[in-house]
């Protein structure tokens, strides 16, 4: 079954609690929430204050990920988990192995899933170390930083090379796909391997949400 994790960069920052609820009365089965610091990508989003609120708007049981772009990962990720998140992706590109292996690690100490980010222009071998260790691997399609960009379809190949790992070392990482995905390359992402589907753009701004996470899911 495709997951569908709507990005809430796309919602309306004015009602960040309705837009979060909204997203999950819609059928979103995950929230995407996308952190930005200025620095590790050219933009500010929002921080631990506001993933708390919406922890608080959505109630106990609601998986909420948070897709950390940022410089200092391994300085911040506490306040996520304290501020009730599921999830934490950390960038591949950020440091050397020996930091990316033990802020791993501590994510997943602190009780909270981990997850690795790679961007498009990010060879696949540079997560390889890693995979063994991850509960899910993120394959951007576009370059981070900003929703409402077109969809890569060259990252595909990455997709495909996770899930064929996966199955030959027998794990179990779920495998993500975000940027620029709506009802037209759906398809393309789940076939070529993923479980997880961001969507921002193409769901809190569509006319109709709910049918926008249906199409995306069949
Ligand atoms: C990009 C973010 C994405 C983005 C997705 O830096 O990681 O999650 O918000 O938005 P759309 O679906 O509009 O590309
Ligand atoms: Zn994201």
């Amino acid at each position: 079954m495709t997951l569908i994790a709507p990005s809430l960069l796309a919602a309306d920052f004015a009602k960040i609690g309705e837009e979060s609820r909204r997203a999950f009365d819609c059928g979103a089965d995950w929230l995407h929430l996308d952190i930005m610091d200025g620095h590790f990508v050219d933009n500010i989003s929002f921080g631990p204050a506001i993933c708390a609120a919406v922890r608080k708007a959505v109630g106990p049981d609601k998986y909420l990920d948070a897709h950390l772009m940022i410089e200092r990962p391994d300085h911040y990720f506490d306040r996520f988990v304290k501020a009730g998140v599921n999830l934490i992706s950390i960038h591949v590109e950020l440091a050397d192995e020996y930091y990316l292996h033990d802020t791993l690690r501590r994510i997943r100490d602190a009780g909270v899933q981990n997850g690795l980010v790679i961007n498009p222009a990010t060879p696949f071998e540079k997560v390889l170390p890693f995979l063994g260790e991850i509960d899910l691997l993120l394959v951007m399609s576009v370059v981070p930083g900003f929703g409402g960009q077109s969809f890569m379809p060259e990252v595909l190949e990455k997709v495909s090379k996770a899930a064929e790992w996966r199955a030959n070392h027998n794990a179990s990482y779920l495998i993500q796909v975000d940027g620029g995905i709506g009802e037209s390359n759906a398809s393309l992402c789940t076939k070529a391997g993923a479980d997880v589907l961001v969507a921002g753009s193409s769901t809190f701004n569509a006319p109709d949400m709910a049918q926008a996470i249906a199409a995306m899911k069949n």
